[in-house]
C-alpha cells in the first residue's frame, strides 16, 4: 500500500517541509514542497547568522508544515513516516527541525528517521528523473558543501571521493559578489553579469589541478583571493572594474574545475551517470559545460530543477521514502542532531 512520507529540513537558512508518496513499485511522487527562507535576514551580514537562522526556523516550522498539508490536500493523520535532517548543518538550526519531527512523530505515533542532508540533495533527483541507477556519481555544490560522492545505495552506501579543502563553491560566489559590490547571495547576480562578459578575459587560477594535488578535492580560496587582488589592482590603477568580465572569468574557472574533476571521477570509477545538485547547480555555465563534457565522455547528466537543487523539505522526504523502502531502522526518540554528520 502506498505510504505518505513527511520530510523536514532546517540545516541552514531554509525551513522546508515536503510530502511525498512512496508507491509499491518503489517510485516516489512529489506531493508538496513548501519552503520558508530567512535569506533576506542574513543579506546585510553577507552570510548566514546561525542564531538568526534558528529563530526563523522556530517561527516558520509549523506554518510551513501547514502549507505543505494544504497544498497536498492531506491531513497530519495521513502521514505514515517522518524523515528529518539530522546533519550536517548548523547545530541550533538542526535542533529546531529535529525537535519538531520528534513532536510530530510522537503525536502521530509514526516511525521517525534521522537522515543525512547531503544524501537528500542526491535523492531529490528521483522526484524529477525517476529511480537512480547504481552506482551514480554526485557533484554536490552549495553554499556549505562541495563534494564528489559515489552512491552505491542512496539509503545506505555513499562514499566521499573528494571535497573542498577550504571554501565551498557557493561561498566563493558569495565572497566574489561582495568584492564586485553585487548582492548576497552572490550566485544569481554573478551568473547574470557573466552572461554579458568574456570568460576568457582574465586567466584566473584553477585550484588543486596540479599533478601533485589530490585528484578529487577542490580549493576555491585561492581563486577568491586572486579575484579580490585583481579587482584591487584595477581600482588602485584608477580603472573602472569590468564587472561582467571578472564575473564571467571567475565563473568559467569554477565550472571548469568542477566539471573536469567530476568527469575524471566518473571515468576512473566507471560510473555512467552524474547528478549535479545543491544551490550552485542552478548556475547556467556549470550545467552548460557539464552537458558538453558529459556528452563527450558518454556520461548521462541529471540536474534537478533549481527549486529542487536548493535546500528544501521534499529532498528529505524523498530520501526518507528510499530509507523506508530499504527497511532501514527507525531512529529512537532520543536521537540527536549531529552538525558534523558524515555521509
Ligand atoms: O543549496 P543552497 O541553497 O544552500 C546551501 O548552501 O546549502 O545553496 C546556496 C548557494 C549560495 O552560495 C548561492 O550563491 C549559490 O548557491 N547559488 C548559485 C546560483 N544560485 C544560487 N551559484 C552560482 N550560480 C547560480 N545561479
Ligand atoms: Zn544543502
Amino acid at each position: 500500500m502506498a505510504r505518505v512520507i513527511m520530510g523536514i529540513e532546517s540545516s541552514c537558512d531554509e525551513t522546508g517541509v515536503g510530502l511525498v508518496r512512496l508507491h509499491d513499485d518503489g517510485t516516489v511522487e512529489l506531493l508538496a514542497d513548501e519552503v520558508a527562507s530567512s535569506v533576506d535576514q542574513h543579506a546585510r551580514f553577507g552570510g548566514v547568522v546561525p542564531e538568526v537562522a534558528s529563530r526563523a526556523h522556530l517561527e516558520a516550522m509549523v506554518p510551513t508544515a501547514e502549507r505543505a498539508f494544504a497544498t497536498a490536500g492531506l491531513k497530519l493523520s495521513d502521514v505514515d513516516a517522518i524523515a528529518v535532517t539530522a546533519g550536517p548543518g548548523l547545530a541550533g538550526a538542526l535542533l529546531v527541525g529535529v525537535s519538531a519531527a520528534k513532536a510530530y512523530a510522537t503525536a502521530l505515533d509514526v516511525p521517525l528517521y534521522g537522515v543525512n542532508h547531503l544524501a537528500g540533495h542526491i535523492a531529490v533527483d528521483t522526484l524529477q528523473h525517476g529511480p537512480l541507477p547504481t552506482p551514480v556519481l554526485a557533484l554536490l555544490v552549495s553554499g556549505g558543501h562541495t563534494q564528489l560522492l559515489r552512491v552505491d545505495d542512496i539509503a545506505s552506501s555513499i562514499t566521499e571521493l573528494g571535497s573542498t579543502v577550504d571554501d565551498a563553491a557557493g561561498e566563493a560566489y558569495d565572497k566574489v559578489a561582495r568584492v564586485l559590490d553585487l548582492p548576497y547571495p552572490g550566485g544569481p547576480p554573478i551568473d547574470k553579469a557573466a552572461k554579458q562578459g568574456n570568460p576568457k578575459a582574465i586567466a584566473f587560477p584553477r585550484g588543486m589541478t596540479g599533478p601533485r594535488d589530490a585528484k578529487f578535492d577542490f580549493s576555491f580560496s585561492g581563486l577568491k583571493t586572486a579575484v579580490a587582488r585583481w579587482v584591487e589592482n584595477a581600482e588602485r590603477a584608477g580603472d573602472q572594474v569590468p564587472v561582467n568580465d571578472v564575473a564571467a572569468s571567475f565563473q568559467e574557472a569554477v565550472a571548469d574545475v568542477l566539471t573536469a574533476k567530476a568527469i575524471r571521477a566518473a571515468r576512473e570509477h566507471n560510473i555512467g551517470t552524474l547528478v549535479i545538485s545543491g544551490g550552485v547547480a542552478a548556475n547556467s555555465r556549470l550545467s552548460e559545460l557539464a552537458a558538453e563534457r558529459c556528452a563527450e565522455a558518454g556520461i548521462e547528466l541529471r540536474v534537478p530543477r533549481p527549486r529542487l537543487c536548493t535546500d528544501n523539505g521534499a529532498m528529505i522526504a524523498a530520501l526518507g521514502a528510499h530509507v523506508v523502502a530499504a527497511g532501514r531502522s527507525v531512529a529512537p526518540l532520543d536521537f540527536s542532531a549531529n552538525p558534523g554528520l558524515p555521509v
